[in-house]
């Protein structure tokens, strides 16, 4: 039993403020695991806190908790006891959620499903190259890209995606990561000390300037994009934006702010680059063209095949403005001596022969259906709920009610629960909401569902990013009705 008492000493040794609800984890921990069995008698609060060194109200409080949970039970007269009931509950929960099979529910974004990868064509590809390639082409490769390559993306960018897309201002690189880092580091060289960020926006790209010498100016979001007056204050010539569907909260940037997010960039001789992560996935509105289209020696243009068929493969695209292009190209080269031949001419081939077309349908038949299970979901567990950002991509915000707030509590039973959530406020710059304040980002934009200012980050209701593309519908629905019952 002593072995038991030791589990709980890390819980004791957290920081203060975590420290109640270390110890009541750790307990849970213990009798859920079995290391305290069903009838167990607990020592007085007295004694286990002196044993651990906390406060006697902190066992207190963690002893009423269980005890509320069904975990302990207390007798009659003094005294707290492992509950019996707690045994009986483990395969219980386990029933209800058959299809997660015990396993987390995982709505963290980002990931495509995996399991979808068009393996068969994809190898039937490979196949093809490798028997057509010529010796000479497995030589180092043009610093941009083999010239099939491209050619096929600059037919499929212009049709799928309105880009001005000539095959010579494309450069292949491992991913939007690469693209965003190499111009990182040639505006650096040019002088640029400082890129604007949205925020809320992807940690990714604070990150990646960061990695090359610049820091970030966060900038502020309303329901229709970024915010003009800011942007103009923040004294940046470089932006980072995702106007076609912006990472996190999902709006589509209004006409009137692609067009002044334009002015801007000439008026200050800057850069808007356009992160273009899912701007293959859209369900319920017209695809909005690319930014890059409007004005191409303004706009740096980037997307991947991360979303559409694996982050795992490292490929991507930029396509640069004529003043940049030299400059991008020379870093590329410097960095890796360009991008692997096989892997560009097997994409090549995959996008010629329609392969990743036909795999773009199937993805957005899957997700709109999986989209869909989880408003359903959401409207049937917690009701009264706004769903938001819905009409494209592979997530969504869902703003919950206020009474299921705090946010903070939320996120601690729900977790405990093993369901993992990522709050809106994580990816305010500086993270958990601790970043500088702006304007909180806004629900779906105008060509979306739903009505539009979901209001600041910082709102005391709960706003959770959820990612559903890579979950299937079964799993989407346990994922919610777990979650609904930790609350
Ligand atoms: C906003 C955003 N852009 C792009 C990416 C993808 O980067 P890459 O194409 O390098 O995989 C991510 C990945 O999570 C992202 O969140």
């Amino acid at each position: 039993m002593t072995s038991a008492w030791e589990l709980l000493l890390p819980a004791a040794s957290a920081p203060a403020r975590a420290r109640g609800r270390a110890l009541r984890q750790a307990l849970r921990d213990a009798v859920r695991s079995g290391r305290l069995a069903a009838g167990t008698r607990l020592p007085s609060s007295r004694d286990l806190a002196a044993d651990l060194g906390v406060s006697r109200g902190l066992v207190t409080e963690a002893y009423e908790q269980l005890t509320a949970e069904g975990y302990l039970r207390s007798g009659r007269g003094a005294g707290t006891w492992v509950g019996e009931a707690v045994r009986a509950a483990r395969p219980r929960a386990r029933d209800l959620s058959p299809r997660s099979s015990g396993d987390l529910a995982d709505f963290v974004p980002g990931t495509p499903d995996l399991s979808l990868f068009p393996r068969s064509a994809w190898a039937a590809a490979q196949r093809s190259v490798l028997a057509d390639l010529p010796h000479e082409g497995l030589g180092y490769p043009d610093p941009r890209g083999l010239p099939a390559l491209r050619t096929a993306l600059a037919e499929l960018l212009a049709r799928r995606r309105g880009v001005v897309a000539d095959p010579e201002r494309i450069v292949v690189v491992s991913g939007v990561a690469q693209a965003t880092a190499l111009l990182a580091s040639v505006l650096h060289a040019r002088g640029m000390r400082t890129a604007g960020v949205e925020d809320p926006g992807s940690p990714q790209h604070h990150a990646l300037y960061a990695s090359a010498g610049l820091g970030t100016a966060p900038l502020p979001l309303d329901d229709e994009g970024l915010v003009p007056g800011p942007l103009y204050a923040s004294g940046v010539r470089v932006v980072v934006t995702t106007p076609a569907h912006q990472f996190p909260t999902g709006i589509a940037y209004a006409p009137r702010r692609r067009a002044e997010l334009l002015d801007w960039a000439r008026s200050v001789d800057g850069l808007v680059l356009e992160d273009d992560y899912d701007g293959d996935f859209r369900y319920d509105r017209a695809p909005v063209g690319a930014l890059q289209g409007l004005d191409p020696e303004r706009v740096a243009y980037t997307g991947s095949v991360s979303k559409s068929l694996a982050p795992g493969l490292r490929l991507g695209w930029l396509l640069v403005p004529d003043w940049l292009a030299d400059d991008v190209v020379e870093r590329k080269r410097t960095t890796d001596l360009g991008h692997p031949t096989l892997d560009q001419a097997v994409f090549a081939r995959f996008v010629e022969r329609g392969d990743y077309d036909r795999r773009l349908r199937v993805c957005q038949r899957a997700y709109r259906e999986r989209r869909d299970a989880l408003v359903a979901a959401l409207d049937e567990h917690f009701p009264g709920s706004r769903v938001t950002g819905i009409a494209a991509g592979l997530h969504a915000i869902a703003t919950l009610p206020e009474r299921y707030g705090p946010e903070e509590g939320f996120l601690a039973r729900v977790a405990e629960a093993g369901v993992t959530v990522r709050p809106l406020a994580a990816y305010r710059h500086g993270g958990a909401g601790g970043g500088p304040a702006g304007a909180g980002p806004a629900g779906e934009g105008p060509a979306g569902a739903g009505p539009v200012g979901a209001g600041p980050v910082a709102a005391k209701g709960v706003r959770l990013v959820l990612g559903y593309a890579h979950l299937t519908p079964g799993r989407i629905r346990a994922g919610v009705e777990r979650m609904a019952r930790a609350v």
